[in-house]
């Protein structure tokens, strides 16, 4: 099997790559911009002319949610133009279309984990470009798309690398308490992946929307007190903060707690607890 990972150099194409012994016969296509820019129509093409791919991770993104609210062509180039261009050569050359979508396609007004069929109402433009994308995918006969929300990994910028950088310099950090989630483990999502790949032979499902996280539901302050706890970083204080104190450009859903049952019925899957996964991220942090 010839799995193609596009965007490859980001926190989750990172933690695939630190996972392939997971499939051991399949034959892997790691790439990032440098080695398939898949904005460009064409280069997409023929690189599914050249290799013949059976599925596709589409780990690239435009991923800076503030910045996206005044780079709105950037953001729909790589979140959506680029998706159709992957989901055109998966039609084309019959590959299976794996496609990591967020959280932020809903407007965090509800208060029940969110399932697969519930409403989609972006705040912000990083999610109304994400849910193109997941629109470019429900073009096709077949294929995956995997909401996740608040990624983190031993790779790359993200909360959990920020928390431990304040906790090393600052006596108190501000964090939003008012806005609830559940934090994912990039590896977690990479062991869940490479699982379910296998379980797409012969599939005659169509397009299906599956929801990923950890276990567990907590704020921002929650999750910043965790990881100063673990670090050890216990003399800074973490101070719950309302979002109306901490503007940003981009707008966020105040709740974004993913109903996980669907994917762990489909591909017999156990997801870890937030916390035990924020504990098993860290161990590998020097
Ligand atoms: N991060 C989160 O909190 C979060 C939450 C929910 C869902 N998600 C979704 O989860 C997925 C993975 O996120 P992540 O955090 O791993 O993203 P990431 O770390 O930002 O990685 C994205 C990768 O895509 C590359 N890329 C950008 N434009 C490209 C292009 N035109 N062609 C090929 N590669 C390109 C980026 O390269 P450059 O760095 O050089 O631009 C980067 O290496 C994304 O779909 C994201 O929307 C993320």
């Amino acid at each position: 099997m010839n799995i193609l990972i596009t965007g490859s150099n980001g926190q989750l194409g990172n933690e695939l790559k630190k996972r392939t012994a997971l499939l051991p016969n399949a034959n892997f296509l790691f790439t990032d911009v440098d080695e398939l820019n898949i904005t460009k129509k064409e280069d997409v093409d023929d690189f599914f002319k050249k290799n013949p791919i059976d599925v596709v991770v589409n780990c690239a993104a435009y991923t800076a949610v503030d910045k996206a609210e005044t780079e709105q062509n950037q953001a729909l180039a790589i979140n959506y133009q680029a998706v159709l261009n992957l989901a055109e050569a998966c039609s084309k050359y019959n590959s299976f279309l794996i496609q990591i979508s967020t959280d932020y396609v809903f407007d965090g007004r509800g208060c029940k984990p969110y399932q697969e069929i519930d409403a989609v109402d972006p705040m912000s433009f990083y999610g109304i470009s994400k849910l193109s994308g997941e629109q470019a995918v429900r073009t096709l006969e077949k294929g995956v798309i995997i909401r996740t929300s608040w990624l983190y990994s031993n790779f790359g910028h993200n909360f959990v690398f920020t928390m431990r950088k304040l906790g090393q310099s600052q006596t108190t950090v501000n964090v939003v308490a008012d806005q609830v989630g559940t934090p994912t483990f990039a590896g977690h999502l990479a062991e869940a992946i490479w699982k379910i790949i296998p379980q797409l032979s012969d599939w005659k499902e169509g397009v299906q929307i599956y929801h990923f996280s950890n276990e567990g539901v907590c704020s921002w302050y929650d999750f910043a007190k965790e990881i100063m706890e673990r670090s050890k970083l216990k003399k800074c204080r973490v101070v719950p903060i309302e979002s109306k104190d901490y503007p940003t450009p981009a707008k966020r859903p105040f709740y974004s707690v993913l109903n996980k049952a669907k994917i762990k019925k489909r591909f017999g899957l156990a997801i870890p607890h937030w916390k035990d996964a924020l504990l098993e991220m860290l161990k590998d942090v020097k």
